[in-house]
């Protein structure tokens, strides 16, 4: 089995807030990340598939996976606003925990069978905050 891991880039806002807390607990649990005005990252993804190689001695289509990680995260994310133009975060905290969370489901949910399987989706918030949802 070899692992091969293609990394995206992506810009987008959000704010951390959950409409089922006061406003005083949404400042005190999310900090400065509750600024009603949000703010942005430039997130990176990083997509990893695993498998037997194909018989052209490649782990993966490489612009299949681009093709699939840019049609469902990157490009309905890209320069959007999280919490208003992502459906899934109408109700769901835009935390990275969630969007690597929702990030992993959209591919799931669109994962071609030409491709090995979706091992693991690792996202970068920032040099210092990276989260990851494995298969492991
Ligand atoms: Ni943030």
């Amino acid at each position: 089995m070899i692992a091969l891991t293609r990394r995206y880039h992506f810009s987008a806002s959000h704010r951390l807030h959950a409409a089922s807390l006061s406003d005083g607990e949404n400042r005190e649990i999310f900090g400065k990340c509750n600024n009603p005005y949000g703010h942005g990252h430039n997130y990176v993804i990083e997509v990893t598939v695993k498998g037997p190689l194909d018989r052209f001695g490649r782990a993966a289509d490489i612009a299949g996976l681009d093709g699939v990680v840019e049609r469902n995260v990157v490009r309905p994310f890209d320069h959007r606003n999280l919490n208003t133009e992502a459906p899934e975060f109408a109700d769901l905290v835009p935390t990275t925990e969630n969007l690597a969370a929702v990030a992993e489901q959209r591919l799931r949910a669109a994962w071609p069978e030409s491709l090995p399987a979706l091992y693991r989706v690792r996202i970068f918030e920032t040099r210092n905050n990276i989260f990851e949802i494995g298969s492991v």
